[in-house]
């Protein structure tokens, strides 16, 4: 695996893939790497010649009283476990290399979907991912790029950004890597001292709860965020944010259960907020639909 630090290495290397007819995979991450993360780079191995990832805490998709400084920056540890999982080519950027005058006056406007669920809680944050991937995007012209679905709406807006400006890849939305009792795998996970990480399941486990209710017929938003609610006063350690239901294609706001839908919550467990989503499918939609 080759390190780039800069625009200029990384172009060079891959200028040469590419006049091969090499295609290349890429994965865009923050670091702190780990299963979920893993589990892009492998699927992009599997479907690619190259396989490039970047590493990069971008100061545009944090709030001022946002993690930017405590972000965890892990940057040997990534890149062993980048090489294991087959990454070609690793891009490692300081900001500067980045955002050469501290920052950029241009955002990428996202619309309305930067409004709602995440976006209304975190103002700018869509914006500043849609950006930044559309400079990754430039960089690295990938013919496929792979996102979690375990930021269900950042990968709805990256399609949405694909689509509305042609950019030309392919985005591959992957399934969500969870710890065997249920907790999604995030970055920031690592912030949990053991009693917060005892009480962070319950989170998970609440949205299944509502998931098995919409199997089982329950299409009103209400009470799919009531049973979501219910679950998680039996956890005192966890403090709900909010819970939503949004439709699985378009990511708008859904308050029944009209076709294939994502259930997506934000919770805190001590000072470490987390989110998480599960898909929620009417018991009533027809099975080769339900089996997506
Ligand atoms: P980061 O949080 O590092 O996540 C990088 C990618 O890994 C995202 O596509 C995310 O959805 C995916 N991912 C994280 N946890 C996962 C899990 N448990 N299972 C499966 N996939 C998981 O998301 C970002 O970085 C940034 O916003 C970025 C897109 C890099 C732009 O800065």
């Amino acid at each position: 695996m080759k390190m780039h630090t800069t625009k200029q290495s990384l172009g060079a290397a891959l200028a040469g893939e590419r006049r091969q007819g090499r295609t290349i995979g890429f994965v865009p991450t923050m670091g702190a790497l780990h299963e979920g993360h893993v589990s892009l780079m492998r699927r992009a191995r599997g479907e690619n010649a190259v396989v490039v990832a970047s590493i990069f805490v971008n100061p545009l998709q944090f709030a001022p009283t946002d993690d930017l400084a405590r972000y965890p920056r892990s940057l040997e540890a990534d890149a062993a476990l980048a090489a294991e999982a087959g990454v070609d080519h690793l891009f490692a950027p300081e900001v500067a290399e980045m955002y050469p005058h501290g920052s950029i006056a241009t955002r990428v406007d996202v619309g309305p979907i930067g409004d709602i669920g995440e976006g209304a809680w975190r103002p700018g944050f869509f914006a500043g991912v849609a950006t930044v991937c559309c400079k990754l995007f430039h960089i690295v012209a990938p013919d496929r790029a792979y996102f979690g679905q375990k930021d269900a709406q950042q990968l709805a807006v990256i399609r949405q950004l694909v689509a509305d400006l042609d950019l030309p890849l392919e985005i591959v939305g992957c399934p969500t890597v969870r710890e065997p009792d249920g907790l999604a795998l995030s970055s920031r996970n690592t912030y949990l001292d053991p009693e917060a990480r005892r009480a962070a399941p319950a989170l998970a486990a609440a949205l299944m709860a509502a998931r098995d209710a919409a199997a089982s017929g329950e299409e009103s938003a209400e009470e799919l965020r009531w049973t979501v609610k219910t679950c998680l006063e039996a956890e005192p350690g966890i403090r709900l944010q909010y819970v939503d239901l949004f439709d699985a294609d378009s990511f708008s706001a859904r308050e029944r259960l009209d076709g294939r839908g994502i259930l997506a919550a934000a919770a805190y467990v001590g000072g470490t907020r987390l989110i998480d989503n599960v898909d929620v499918v009417p018991a009533a939609l027809p099975a080769e639909v339900r089996g997506r």
